[in-house]
């Protein structure tokens, strides 16, 4: 079996239709091209994503995004060897409708078809993008999860801990509607925080006094709707503590973040890996001052650290078509009966962790 070498990749797990083609070779050149069409417009104005809205938008724009890929990267369908699709976890109707689309397109063209976990599709950027090599340590921050993995091959997967309860994703999204920002909450949280003070208000940091690799962050979420309520009650100006308050909420997730990877790491070189190595990957991994923190661990403990380009982090088909290559590289291959699927978790040796969120259980 040749292993695919152009792979189509197609994303459609939440709210972005998201096509690529990706060719094995020298990390620079891989990219042929990377169609993202956001849905954020349609969900704006219900300040988070709406599944029922995003499954008929990727339904309709599915054809028009790898047609837009193909052109991107001048071929036809001739062209590419094989189609990956992200067959979760996310949310269903979305998910859905990109694995329909790709067996259709594997049952017309007769091209191998893979269906990939979208988290392997984060956790393998960092090798699309900089060739990093097995096994790293990674820290998988969306908006619907957040864990600490070591990644010791294309389907192999360790996972160190994680959050508890909500992702920080979900958490800048909630904290961006309270302080009447717009959605996705995480940009408008960065920018707004820029004209902030991080030290102006001491929000909760749980989870720092106990030892392991599990974060928490469902009670800063509620400590900052608190302190809107009091200053709101209190007939305080808002308006003037909407960037101290988004700086201090930032803060307050990096800070956690950069503890608890710290410890992840501790358990990480404690295995001995040749060439250790921090990477981060996700859209949170979007947040400068969430690097920055990372990269500082990163630096202070002798470790290389990879964390990929903004557009790379946050949702896109060429980090499944990537995951595609690697994984049919391995000779995986998915047949006609594959499934969608809302919870796939990447270690399935331990057990789930638990909370909810906008995509259901963390995997
Ligand atoms: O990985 P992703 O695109 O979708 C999921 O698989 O969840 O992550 C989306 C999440 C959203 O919660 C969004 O607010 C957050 O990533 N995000 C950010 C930034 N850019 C996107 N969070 C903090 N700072 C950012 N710059
Ligand atoms: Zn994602």
């Amino acid at each position: 079996m040749r292993a695919p070498e152009t792979v189509l990749g197609i994303e459609t797990s939440c709210d972005d239709t998201a096509a690529a083609v990706v060719r094995a070779g020298p990390a620079d050149g891989r990219i042929l091209s990377n169609v993202v069409m956001s849905q954020d417009r349609l969900h704006a104005a219900y300040g988070g994503v709406v599944p029922e809205i995003a499954a008929r938008a990727h339904a309709e724009k599915i054809d028009l995004a790898v047609e837009a890929a193909l052109a991107e990267a001048g071929l036809d369908l001739s062209g590419i060897d094989g189609v990956a699709v992200t067959a979760g976890p996310g949310l269903i109707g979305g998910v859905l409708a990109g694995v329909m689309f790709a067996k259709g397109l594997a049952a017309a063209t007769g091209k191998a078809l893979l269906g990939v976990n979208h988290l392997a599709g984060h956790a393998l950027t960092p090798r699309l993008t900089d060739d990093l090599a097995y096994p790293y340590l990674l820290l998988l921050v969306s908006g619907g999860h957040c864990q600490f993995l070591i990644v010791r091959g294309a389907d192999s997967f360790h996972r160190l801990g994680g959050t508890i309860d909500d992702a920080p994703g979900e958490a800048f999204d909630k904290t961006a509607r309270a302080l009447g920002l717009g959605h996705p909450g995480g940009p408008e949280i960065e920018q707004l925080a820029k004209a902030g003070d991080p030290a102006r208000y001491a929000f909760p940091r749980p989870l720092l006094d106990r030892p392991g690799a599990d974060m928490s962050f469902s009670g800063l979420k509620t400590a900052i709707m608190r302190e809107i309520d009091r200053i709101t009650l209190a007939g305080l100006d808002i308006e003037g503590e909407r960037a101290h308050i988004a700086a201090s909420f930032q803060d307050a997730v990096a800070e956690v973040v950069a503890k608890k990877t710290e410890a992840a790491l501790a358990f990480y070189l404690a295995e001995g890996p040749a060439r250790p190595a921090i990477a981060v990957a996700g859209g949170v991994a979007a947040n400068r001052t969430i690097r920055s923190r990372l990269e500082t661990v990163a630096q202070k403990a002798g470790v290389d650290f990879v964390a990929p380009p903004l557009p790379l982090c946050t949702d896109n088909g060429a980090m499944i078509a990537w995951a595609g290559i690697e994984l049919m590289g391995l000779g995986q291959r998915s047949d006609f009966a594959l499934a969608a699927r809302p919870r796939w978790p990447l270690d399935t040796a331990q057990a789930p962790l638990i909370g909810s969120g906008k995509k259901g259980a963390k995997a």
